[in-house]
């Protein structure tokens, strides 16, 4: 897989749309909570989030997204809605996957799905395999995922392809194994549901995002959230241990060659 150079030594145009948008999808069960209904339904209504979100990410030119759609930690919910949550992903597979294809999206799950039911396995290869030559949108699902076991299979891989590499190995031969290795590192981080953390998402590749934090609930988030989302990213100035005049200058002068880019 080719790999793309890394956000944090390039600089992003202050003001440009984000490549990469990721999101954790968080409030599900409170929004159902305050309708008096199962958390299910709060889940089942966050599959419409999602799909908006991905109409809305390609009508704005948006090239990956991301959604944290289980994490390795959610094991730990009570068994009754760890089993509704992996039936709903299984029918929202069955459902949605034609229509990501006949929108060019690229499908693809990231995280340790050998856990979950042989039929949802099923319907990922295919998703996959059918969407493969898709470049609209890349649109990628962590399912069974967390941060630290994705750099931790990275290192694995890493020796195993090279076991001299345990002695002496750099960033990119991490990089390169990491589950996302051939996207642009996410350029803006979204939760919903108003806490503010990570949650063992994307531990490596959130370095150097830009992180917003709504209270809005996931099922609630809409194409309006997602614009707002995106204009405070466009205010910000990402700087990856510049200076600001350092910033001001280099979008002035493009052709600049920075010290780094000369080493
Ligand atoms: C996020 O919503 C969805 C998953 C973790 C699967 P939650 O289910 O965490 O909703 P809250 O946080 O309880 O409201
Ligand atoms: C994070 O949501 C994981 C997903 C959205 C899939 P949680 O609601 O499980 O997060 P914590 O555990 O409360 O931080
Ligand atoms: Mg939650």
């Amino acid at each position: 897989m080719p790999l793309t150079p890394s956000s944090t030594r390039g600089i992003p145009e202050t003001g440009a749309i984000p490549k990469h948008i990721a999101i954790i999808m968080d409030g599900n069960g409170r929004w159902a909570r305050k309708r008096f209904l199962p958390r299910i339904a709060g889940h089942t209504q966050g599959v419409e989030a999602v799909r908006g979100t991905i109409k809305a990410c390609i009508e704005r030119g948006v090239s990956h997204l991301t959604i944290f759609a289980f994490s390795s930690e959610n094991w730990r919910r009570p068994a009754e809605e760890v089993k509704l949550l992996m039936q709903l992903f299984l029918v929202a597979l069955e459902r949605e996957v034609t229509g990501l294809h006949e929108n060019g999206v690229r499908f693809r799950v990231i995280g340790d799905i050998s856990k979950f039911d042989p039929k949802i396995v099923d319907f990922v290869q295919q998703g996959e395999a059918l969407t493969a030559g898709n470049s609209r949108l890349n649109f990628t699902v962590a399912a069974n995922y967390g941060g630290r076991w994705d750099i931790m299979q990275a290192v694995r891989k890493m020796i195993a392809e090279n076991p001299d590499s345990a002695a002496n190995f750099d960033e990119p031969d991490i990089a390169r194994h990491l589950a996302l290795a051939d996207a642009p590192e996410p350029d803006l981080f979204i939760r919903t549901g108003g806490e503010c953390r990570i949650s063992n998402f994307l531990l490596w590749q959130l370095a150097y995002t830009e992180l917003y934090f709504t209270d809005t609930l996931w099922p609630d988030f809409d194409a309006s959230a997602l614009d707002e989302a995106i204009a405070s990213y466009r205010k910000r100035e990402r700087r990856f241990g510049r200076t600001s005049e350092q910033i001001a200058g280099q979008q002035e002068n493009k052709n600049t060659v920075s010290n780094e880019d000369r080493v």
